[in-house]
């Protein structure tokens, strides 16, 4: 795998021609609309980059795009991979592994998850502390010791660093923020009563289909990682959940979710 991932680096770096992100942006819902505010320098469609997995929506090649933001040089994945489309988990992490190679120090990562705090509302953004990983841990099979150690420490999954300054950033722009762990299911299935309610006693605030296994590979890899959530529906209200829904909402708190981030990478 590590020569994929070289493979992969080594053609993007001759691509984008002596750009070197620092910081890995993975536009998950809520974030889409980032990229309109980056100054873009280059874009690789991934089924042009050697070894990187293809997107199987339509119309959704997806796309790497490298660029200027917030005074930061950026790498931003538009269009992720989920454990659910049938990708192997190594196959959800290797833009990240890339990433990395590509130079990162930071990954920034957001999400679309249902709300298992009752104090939390529809539209609220959600600063990632903490996770419980429900997703077959992408670091199963042999080692790469190139990558990370056999046993990473994951103490502090999310920077603390990051969010103080999420909080401060956020202070400064009227933007409200609540703070809790994220439950990283498989899915497809939204969850059953029962399902949010275990989630609730083992300590979740939050459940999605994504991140967990990217920002383990962030971490077996060193990188400091912040994570955002938009709470998109109210899953302990007992009500249905809808993938329109979570769109809409994710739609709807896009404007202050890149204020967030920009702000962030401004003051980084
Ligand atoms: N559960 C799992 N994933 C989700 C949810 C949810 O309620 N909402 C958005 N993504």
């Amino acid at each position: 795998m590590i020569e994929q991932i070289k493979a992969s680096a080594n053609y993007i770096k001759e691509r984008v021609a002596g750009f070197e992100p620092e910081v890995g942006i993975i536009l998950g819902t809520g974030l889409g609309g980032l990229v309109n505010h980056i100054e873009i320098a280059h874009s690789i469609p991934y089924n042009e980059i050697p070894a990187f997995p293809v997107s199987t929506v339509e119309g959704h090649a997806g796309r790497l795009i490298f660029g200027t933001l917030g005074g930061k040089k950026v790498v931003a994945m538009q269009g992720r991979f989920h454990y659910y489309e049938g990708y192997a988990t190594w196959q959800v992490v290797f833009p990240v592994r890339v990433m990395k190679f590509l130079g990162i120090q930071t990954l920034f990562v957001s999400n679309a998850s249902g709300g298992i705090n009752s104090s939390f509302r529809v539209g609220d953004l959600m600063v990632i502390t903490d996770h419980i990983n429900l997703i077959p841990n992408v670091l199963i099979g042999k080692n790469i010791n190139e990558l990370g150690a056999r046993f990473p420490d994951m103490s502090e999954p999310y920077s603390k660093a990051l969010e103080a300054l999420a909080t401060e950033v956020a202070a400064s722009k009227g933007i409200k923020l609540q703070y809790g762990c994220y439950v990283g299911t498989t899915g497809p299935t939204f969850e059953t009563p029962k399902e949010y309610g275990y989630f609730k006693a083992i300590g979740g605030d939050a459940a999605g289909m994504s991140t967990t296994p990217e920002v383990i590979a962030a971490r077996h890899m060193g990188l400091p990682v912040f994570g955002i959530s938009i709470i998109t529906n109210a899953a302990f209200s007992g009500q249905k959940s809808t993938h329109e829904e979570v769109q809409q909402e994710g739609a709807k708190a896009e404007k202050r979710m890149s204020a967030l981030i920009i702000g962030m990478l401004e003051k980084m």
